[in-house]
């Protein structure tokens, strides 16, 4: 399948279907498959008789099954997690020297990072706002730190402003909210909001963009201390020059840039953003560790069927043996790009949503490097953004100062991530290096040791995430029906919250399996 070149509006849309909310939430919560906003009130509970003598198998290691795992068997359920990989985790992957990454359309890549450096191939970030992955950081006790997700050192570039010169990311919201603010000034003293505000608000709103946009006193705006130092100060008397500001009707020639700006605003982008330290695995490392005999690896589903009294699975061993068996109760959390592949015993219109359940592809590709980024550019962290479909560099948030760290060079995904995943390993590496070299022009050749991850060709995943956006109605019959479960097999995963690409997700729909499974266990 190719695909033709996106338009600006395209990435637009794509970055902001990735970064936002759905716009089904409101539905969803409506119709009771999600919690209403409010404090978190943790995983459904029952007593430890409730599950006594009764066994659920639960398909897949990744987040929503570890924590069904986990939950369910402190409610006294004897519990078997069948897991196709080697590691628990699934789309939860750090990748550190010496892991090999596997992907079914290119060969496979050994990493070769010196000792302690990392990167988090897939999920990498968690939110404050996110109430059940800190519950569990907690419960096992993970420690944690700060993820710089924006950072005004980091950089914005376009070759529609300053042609192509990379741009601070302090230039352009400083800039942008002066610009703004110098022309609402305007209009306000024109009276042309004179209908909308009484004259004391007129005034008050006045007074307040002055200030807001750092505007000079007769209200323009000629830059500020707030864009940083051309020549910085040293002591007294030294001379000292304030970067100069660009012009509003520059900087919205790249109408990305709009987005980007909006991007740490989102409820689940802004700060405090966090990550475990040593990397993303620890999360899925410290379920596992609890549920050691409990996991089965290298088990791959091929058939699920209903029984009279519950659930069977036929699975592949990795000796080349099948393996069985039966259960009161199954939580299937593959994703559905997986799950399409079983022969699944389950009712049409749920089957029909896990035929027809769309998925996205996503890449990053990683480097290993002396950090010229925070020596030179003082950039500790966060995220630089290009107009290219290598789309952003995400700085690495630990250990800053050290001699070297892992830079994720390029993270991007639809509608660009087909194409890009097409290439060879090759042309990504030469893409990704280019688009640091734009970023941080003369320093792409200190990029060493790359991998690349293409989340929709890595087995056992076969997608990053199932698709957001105003184009896909969860609010659906066959979604329904996957929500209440089929008889014995309910389903858990990131693909059925609104909530989206996050652990978050998993884990709030893996809660609501439970309470499928209590329930069951109750009416036996
Ligand atoms: N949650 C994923 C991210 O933050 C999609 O990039």
């Amino acid at each position: 399948m190719t695909q033709s070149k996106p338009t600006r509006r395209d990435l637009i849309h794509g970055v902001a279907r990735y970064a936002g909310l759905s716009g089904a939430f409101a539905t969803m919560q409506a119709l009771g498959f999600v919690a209403d906003a409010g404090p978190y009130n943790g995983p459904p509970t029952a007593s430890p008789q409730l599950g006594r003598g009764k066994r659920v198998i639960i398909l897949g290691a990744g987040i929503a099954g570890l924590v069904a795992a986990w939950e369910l068997r402190k409610a006294g359920f004897e519990v078997h997690v069948l897991e196709a990989r080697h590691r628990p985790g699934g789309r939860v992957w750090t990748v550190r020297g010496g892991t090999v990454m596997n992907h079914t359309h290119i060969a496979p890549q050994r990493c070769e990072f010196g000792t302690g450096h990392y990167f988090n191939a897939g999920a990498a970030r968690i939110p404050a706002a996110h109430h059940g992955v800190h519950a569990y950081c907690r419960e096992f006790a993970i420690p944690l730190e700060v993820q710089v997700n924006i950072n005004r050192d980091a950089r914005f570039v376009s070759r529609n402003v300053r042609d192509g010169a990379p741009v601070q990311d302090r230039q352009v919201v400083n800039d942008v909210r002066g610009g703004v603010s110098e022309l609402l000034l305007k209009a306000l003293n024109k009276g042309a909001l004179d209908d909308e505000l009484t004259l004391e608000d007129r005034d008050r709103l006045g007074d307040f963009l002055m200030e807001y946009g750092a505007l000079d006193e007769g209200g323009k705006y000629t830059g500020s201390d707030r864009l940083g130092f051309k020549v910085e100060p040293t002591v007294h008397g030294s001379p000292s020059e304030h970067i100069a500001p660009i012009p509003l009707g520059e900087l919205i020639q790249e109408p990305q840039w709009a987005f980007l700006l909006g991007f740490g605003e989102n409820i689940y982008q802004q700060a405090t953003m966090l990550e475990p330290v040593g990397g993303i695995d620890a999360i899925p490392y410290a379920f596992a560790a609890r549920l050691r005999r409990e996991i089965r690896y290298g088990c791959q589903v091929t058939h699920m069927t209903k029984t009279e009294t519950g659930v069977r699975m036929l699975y592949n061993q990795e000796d080349g043996t099948a393996g069985a068996m039966d259960a009161d109760f199954c939580v299937c959390t593959l994703p559905f790009s997986v799950l399409r592949n079983v022969e699944c015993d389950v009712s049409v219109p749920v089957q029909e949503v896990i035929d027809t359940m769309e998925y996205e592809g996503s890449n990053k590709v990683a480097w290993e490097s002396e950090r010229f980024w925070e020596r030179e550019d003082r950039i500790y962290g966060g995220l630089s953004w290009i107009d290219s479909r290598c789309f952003m560099t995400w700085y690495p948030s630990y250990e800053f100062n050290a001699p070297r760290g892992v830079l994720v060079g390029t993270y991007n995904f639809e509608p660009v991530a087909h194409a890009f995943a097409d290439q060879s390993l090759q042309e990504q590496f030469e893409e990704s290096r280019s688009s640091v070299d734009r970023i941080h022009p003369g320093h792409g050749h200190l990029l060493q040791k790359p991998l690349a991850v293409n989340w929709e060709h890595v087995p056992h995943s076969l997608g990053s995430w199932a698709s957001e956006g105003p184009h896909i109605d969860h609010d659906t019959a066959g979604m329904r029906a996957v929500l209440a479960g089929d008889g014995p097999i309910v389903f858990a995963g990131q693909h059925l919250s609104p909530i989206g690409a996050w652990m978050e997700a998993a884990i709030r729909s893996s809660h609501l399996a439970i309470e499928h499974v209590h329930a069951r266990a109750r009416a036996l």
